[in-house]
């Protein structure tokens, strides 16, 4: 029996996740241009990256808001809730079909569903991404913009070097996931099929 379309991505997520996604891209070029600036080199003038950096992570935080109260009210937040009972060997399972399942041309051991959008692994680290690494990153990102905020020493470290370094661990790892996430999404109906969907709020069936 043919999968009926199920509409997946409201319209409310898909602006978010565009303005998300553009903004991010943004973040990593300004950021990634002011931690290895070289007046000679630079890949955007100094003054110039930090000035859309400001600017990109007050409007992400803006943006982000978007998706925390929409996931709140809306049915796309049970999305986001993980239930620990199996999880491992749910993320297991998902991961063997990754590595063999899929070559050999098995069906996904998860089936999409209105209830059930996203395989565990994508639960998981959407979950790891969204509600602590972004978080972190634009937490951390508001306290350098007024660093006086910052204790001068936490732990016996400087407060300041302390707070950078969470909000670049955070930046890069949401950098990587970013890679990730857009290898994984070819994985469809079509190496383009998820794209189309995140546009159209449709998932297209296998
Ligand atoms: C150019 C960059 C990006 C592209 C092309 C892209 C593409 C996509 C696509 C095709 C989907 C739908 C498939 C799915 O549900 O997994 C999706 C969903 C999602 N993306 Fe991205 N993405 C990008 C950047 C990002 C970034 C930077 C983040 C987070 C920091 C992010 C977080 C998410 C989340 C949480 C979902 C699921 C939304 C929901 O249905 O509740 N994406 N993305």
């Amino acid at each position: 029996m043919a999968q009926e379309r199920l509409y997946l991505y409201p319209i409310w997520l898909r602006f978010w996740h565009f303005v998300n996604a553009l903004l991010c891209l943004i973040l990593i070029v300004t950021g990634v241009s002011m931690q290895f600036s070289a007046p000679a080199i630079a890949l955007v003038k100094f003054d110039t990256a930090v000035a859309i950096h400001n600017i990109a992570g007050i409007i992400l935080t803006i943006n982000y808001l978007i998706f925390f109260i929409g996931n709140l009210f809306a049915f796309n937040g049970s999305q986001y809730q993980i239930k620990f009972k199996g999880l491992m060997k749910r993320l297991m399972t998902q991961a063997t079909y990754y590595t063999f399942g899929i070559f050999k041309g098995e069906s996904p051991p998860f089936p999409i569903t209105r209830e059930n959008k996203f395989n565990p692994l994508q639960r998981f680290s959407y979950v790891f991404i969204m509600y602590l690494f972004v978080p972190v990153v634009f937490i951390t990102g508001w306290a350098l913009l007024y660093p006086q905020t910052i204790p001068t020493t936490i732990l016996r470290t400087s407060g300041l070097h302390l707070t950078d370094l969470f909000h670049i661990i955070s930046g890069f790892i949401i950098s990587l996931f970013m890679l990730i996430h857009i290898y994984f999404c070819t994985i469809g109906a079509s190496p383009g099929a998820n794209f189309k969907s995140i546009m159209n709020g449709y998932h297209e069936p296998h």
